[in-house]
């Protein structure tokens, strides 16, 4: 069994950013009256309940469809379209979308099968559509390694093996070139965000309430972070908590 077969999980409260990183998604899409948004790697349809409720305040109409591998990752009592489907292998047609989504997915995939993702999603939108993610994005090869090293240690306290093996994240530089290899115009930075952890959160998700789990990770974390890194990194340590800032962008690109 995978973990995300089981894994129930409030993204929008396990991870710590800035509550404008949803609108301003929303806003990048630029979308139109009864415009169809697909969210790829949807879990509980964040994404989408962000774009779609922007989109309501202009009473703007957008239909969405959530993609996601895993069903126990859909919303309960949703009324979206759902496609129970790898995000690779996405049966959409060619150019019949107006905007894709995706927050939090690209580093499940592996690093060899990423580009495919962008790939995917410039194959079904139509010219002009946007494509807008959310995604860690940090500054250089040794923030993203230390921000990695930090989340397989989450992960294997967890016990989510297949993560441990198959997460890859990626610096900004990486997905910007992403957009752009395959045929996208050049991403905007829609918006930067630090990116922290609630602890009590994950204590009660990923560790199970197992306390010995949660005081592990943080000695980990405090002994893994260099102390030339800690300033960069808004490093506090709170003693059953640690603020560690690593960096969200949002990044958007439009269909050539
Ligand atoms: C970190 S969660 C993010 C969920 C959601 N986008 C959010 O931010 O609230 C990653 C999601 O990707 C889904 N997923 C993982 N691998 C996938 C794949 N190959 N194809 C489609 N969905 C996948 C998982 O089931 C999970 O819902």
């Amino acid at each position: 069994m995978l973990s995300y077969d089981t894994r129930q999980v409030d993204y929008k409260r396990i991870h710590q950013y800035d509550s404008n990183c949803m609108s301003s998604l929303a806003k990048s899409l630029e979308l139109r009256q009864d415009s169809i948004l697909v969210d790829f790697m949807s879990g509980h349809a964040d994404a989408a309940n962000s774009v779609v409720n922007y989109y309501a305040t202009k009473n703007i109409n957008v239909t969405p469809i959530l993609v996601d591998k895993f069903s126990s990752q859909f919303p309960k009592n949703n009324s979206y379209v759902t496609l129970l489907s790898d995000v690779l292998s996405i049966p959409i047609p060619y150019n019949s979308v107006h905007a894709v989504t995706m927050k939090l997915g690209i580093h499940e995939i592996s690093s060899d099968k990423q580009i495919q993702v962008f790939n995917k999603a410039y194959n079904i939108l139509k010219p002009a559509c946007a494509f807008s993610i959310c995604e860690i994005a940090e500054r250089d090869d040794s923030f993203r390694d230390l921000f990695s090293l930090i989340v397989k240690k989450k992960d294997e306290l967890a016990g989510f093996d297949d993560f441990v093996k198959n997460r890859f994240f990626c610096t900004q530089k990486e997905l910007e070139s992403y957009f752009l290899d395959s045929g996208f115009n050049p991403a905007k930075q829609v918006m930067m965000s630090n990116f922290n952890y609630n602890y009590s959160y994950l204590l009660q998700t990923d560790f199970k309430n197992d306390k010995s789990k949660l005081l592990e990770f943080l000695d980990f974390i405090r002994n893994v972070v260099p102390k030339s890194y800690k300033k960069d990194l808004g490093f506090i340590d709170f003693h059953d908590s640690i603020n560690l800032e690593f960096r969200m962008a949002v990044l958007s690109a439009v269909k050539s």
